[in-house]
């Protein structure tokens, strides 16, 4: 089965590292049935779009303004992101919620913003250590969904990728279990039925803590439609070697 792979560098490697990550991935994974998006900083776009042209690797931002010009110093627009080559966007991602005090209304304008100019959406959900701990991790994976895609229509969400990254599995090296996923992931489906209907569609993919050891077991889980790798992604021969796979 066709999966989604994708790669978020976070912070990390320097653009200079980027034609050898590209041209190497490029090559290692010609022919692989899936879906690849590398996500790497800004500052690396345009390597890696001159690198990976002529393969089917999409390039992904990690994040985008949900203003689209003017005075804002530092930020990038949807349609500078379009225009550079990308064609996803990473949005809400834990360590942006956390760290840069994204809140789910802003995580919603960016998921408008990026929408209407062409970009398609990797939206990140997932719950704290806490809220698991205290068995909430249901009802704030609902309510997270809920905000993040008011106002999105139905057929909007073919541009909308939702990765399910639990925030105490990321970075961590221990992966949510498979039960854990299954049921998670069983509950966000059953949330856009409720939104949306029982024939909607949508992709959902799976991140935290995946590396080549684990990697199989959870990318061919029938529920999920593939994986967000982090730190494992930085290796480009691990990388190529999860995007190659068939599942
Ligand atoms: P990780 O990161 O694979 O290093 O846990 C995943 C993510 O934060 O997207």
């Amino acid at each position: 089965m066709r999966k989604i792979i994708i790669s978020n560098f976070k912070m990390n490697t320097v653009p200079s590292d980027m034609k050898a990550y590209s041209m190497q991935l490029a090559t290692k994974t010609a022919g692989s049935k899936n879906k690849i998006i590398v996500c790497p900083p800004y500052t690396h776009f345009c390597i890696a779009k001159q690198f990976l042209d002529g393969s089917k690797i999409e390039i992904g931002a990690q994040n985008v303004s949900d203003v689209e010009a003017g005075k804002n110093t530092g930020e990038i627009s949807a349609s500078m992101l379009k225009d550079a080559g990308v064609t996803y966007c990473i949005i809400g991602h834990s360590e942006r919620r956390s760290k840069f005090k994204e809140s789910d209304r802003l995580i919603n304008k960016k998921i408008k913003m990026a929408l209407s100019q062409g970009l398609k959406v990797i939206l990140c959900i997932g719950e704290d250590k806490v809220t698991r701990e205290a068995k909430g991790a249901c009802a704030f994976v609902k309510n997270q969904l809920d905000d993040a895609l008011k106002g999105i229509y139905e057929n909007e969400l073919e541009s909308v990728i939702i990765a399910y990254e639990p925030i105490w599995a990321i970075g961590t090296g221990k992966t949510a279990t498979l039960k854990d996923i299954e049921k998670m992931v069983g509950v966000l489906r059953k949330e856009i039925a409720y939104l949306y209907n029982d024939k909607t569609k949508i992709n959902i993919v799976y991140g935290g803590s995946i590396d080549i050891n684990n990697y199989k077991k959870i990318i061919s889980l029938p529920c999920l439609d593939g994986a967000l790798i982090g730190g494992a992604s930085l290796d480009v021969d691990n990388f190529s070697v999860i995007a190659r796979e068939n599942y």
